[in-house]
């Protein structure tokens, strides 16, 4: 009888979904429309494009690949071919954990407002009755610190389960329900009177604000937004089987990922400029002005519900994948047990997260120098851990495993890839110095504002 080591996605689709899961998350629909709002707008836009296409759908390509060829995990997938590399899995435990320590603060922010939802709680449109709300909740250490725990309490509980039943499911049923109800909202918003506003600031470029500060920002999202640089796609195309098309998956996650966070622009900036919110906010812009757009829709309070309860499953299909990496370091490599393992790291990143949530209460001491302790795990994570992850993924197939190797893996599947030539150039040089470029800057902005 033939037995399987390793189980596959049950489908291909069911492998894009959860690499959309993981992709799709407060990233998209939380990070990046207040991200836009602090940089500056359309030029901020078309530098994330440009990174996009330029930067991240290339590793996308790089990650997935290495992660069938080698069929390992993270860990496993850079020591099976050289030992030398054995440290990018340690790189990629510590970013779980500094991210989900912060990342948990902000999925228990969403828990909060699905609650108040229900309530009934966040039914007006006066910019100063929502902005209290949230100002109460950062006031409020208990308020922050249980929704905190209960986020985290459910990412180690899908954790635990398994990867397959775990992910695959509730990405399947939530993922269409995320979008269909984005579109909705965003539809919403562009009609609103004055929207016209934020539809600009949106789209129209003014190139004269793309500075060294915007490029480094829309570098670190792309990074955070797709999943890249700390081995979750690695991992996750260790479970695709040799049939797949490794090309259309590593274009349609980021296609589907980008798409998610323009129409979480869409439905967000134009209602900031419509409704007279600040669109320079930062990270409360979504919890302020989302409210108010629902509650210019009939049917307000439901869609309000709806929203923030498919919000908190795409926190957790990106959670649990982040935890994932960390837990199966544990149960892979040391052999540990995989539920004593997720309970004792999950209550490890709690206990790291809760300083973070702390330092965003007025007058916190939880600072270094002029960074809040939140600030330090949203930077430390996608500034310097996963861009570090990313220059270090397009190193080692560039120059380790080999481009030829990969597009070698690539046309397993039988299909010819055509512009491998153009991919072979971007991972080799186009990726790795565009990084590093960032990643020097980043550094030294990071250092600087630790020391002041
Ligand atoms: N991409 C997710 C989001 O946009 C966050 C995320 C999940 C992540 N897993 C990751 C970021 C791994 C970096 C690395 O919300």
């Amino acid at each position: 009888m033939e037995t399987k080591t390793r189980e596959n996605w049950s489908s291909k689709a069911g492998f894009i979904l959860a690499a959309a899961g993981s992709a799709i998350g407060l990233g998209n629909i939380w990070k990046f429309p207040y991200s836009v709002g602090t940089n500056g707008g359309g030029a901020y836009v078309a530098v994330y494009l440009l990174f996009l296409v330029l930067i991240g759908t290339p590793l996308m390509l790089a990650a997935i690949t290495l992660g069938r060829k080698t069929q390992l995990s993270v860990f496993g997938a850079y020591k099976s071919i050289d030992k030398r590399w054995s440290f990018v899995g340690f790189l990629a435990v510590i970013c779980g954990f500094v991210i989900l320590a912060f990342y948990s603060s902000v999925g228990g922010w969403v828990l909060y407002y699905f609650k108040n939802a229900v309530m009934g709680n966040l039914n007006t449109k006066d910019p100063k009755v929502l902005a209290g709300i949230f100002s109460n909740m950062m006031n409020s250490p208990a308020t922050l610190i249980v929704y905190q725990l209960i986020f985290m309490a459910l990412t180690m509980l899908i954790v635990i389960n398994g990867i397959k039943k775990g992910i695959e499911v509730t990405s399947k049923v939530m993922m269409p329900g995320l979008f269909i109800l984005l579109i909705i909202i965003a539809i919403r918003s562009v009609t609103l009177e004055g929207s016209m506003e934020g539809i600009k600031f949106l789209l129209v470029p003014d190139f004269s604000k793309i500075t060294l500060e915007v490029a480094k920002n829309a570098m670190a999202q792309v990074f955070f937004s797709l999943s890249i640089g700390m081995g979750v796609m690695i991992t996750y195309g260790s479970y695709l089987d040799k049939e797949v098309n490794l090309l259309s998956t590593a274009v349609s996650i980021p296609a589907l990922d980008t798409l998610a966070a323009l129409i979480a622009g869409f439905a967000t900036i134009p209602a900031v400029f419509a409704l007279g919110f600040e669109v320079g906010e930062g990270p409360g812009l979504m919890f302020i002005t989302l409210p108010a757009v629902f509650a210019s829709m009939p049917l307000g309070q439901i869609f309000c519900i709806a929203f923030f309860l498919m919000v908190t499953f795409a926190a957790l299909t990106s959670s649990m994948s982040m935890l994932e990496i960390s837990v199966s370091y544990f149960v892979d490599e040391l052999k540990k047990d995989r539920k004593k393992s997720t309970l004792a790291v999950g209550i490890v990143i709690f206990l790291m997260g809760i300083p973070a949530s702390l330092s965003l209460v007025q007058g916190s001491s939880f600072y270094i120098g002029s960074l809040s302790f939140f600030d330090i795990y949203d930077k430390l994570s996608s500034n310097i851990l996963l861009t570090t992850g990313a220059f270090l993924l397009s190193i080692f197939v560039a120059w380790i495993l080999t481009t030829k190797e990969a597009v070698k893996e690539i046309e397993l599947s039988g299909i010819r890839f055509k512009l491998a030539p153009v991919w072979s150039f971007l991972v080799k040089y186009v990726v790795p110095i565009g990084v590093f470029i960032i990643l020097f800057n980043s550094y030294k902005d990071f250092i600087i504002a630790l020391l002041n």
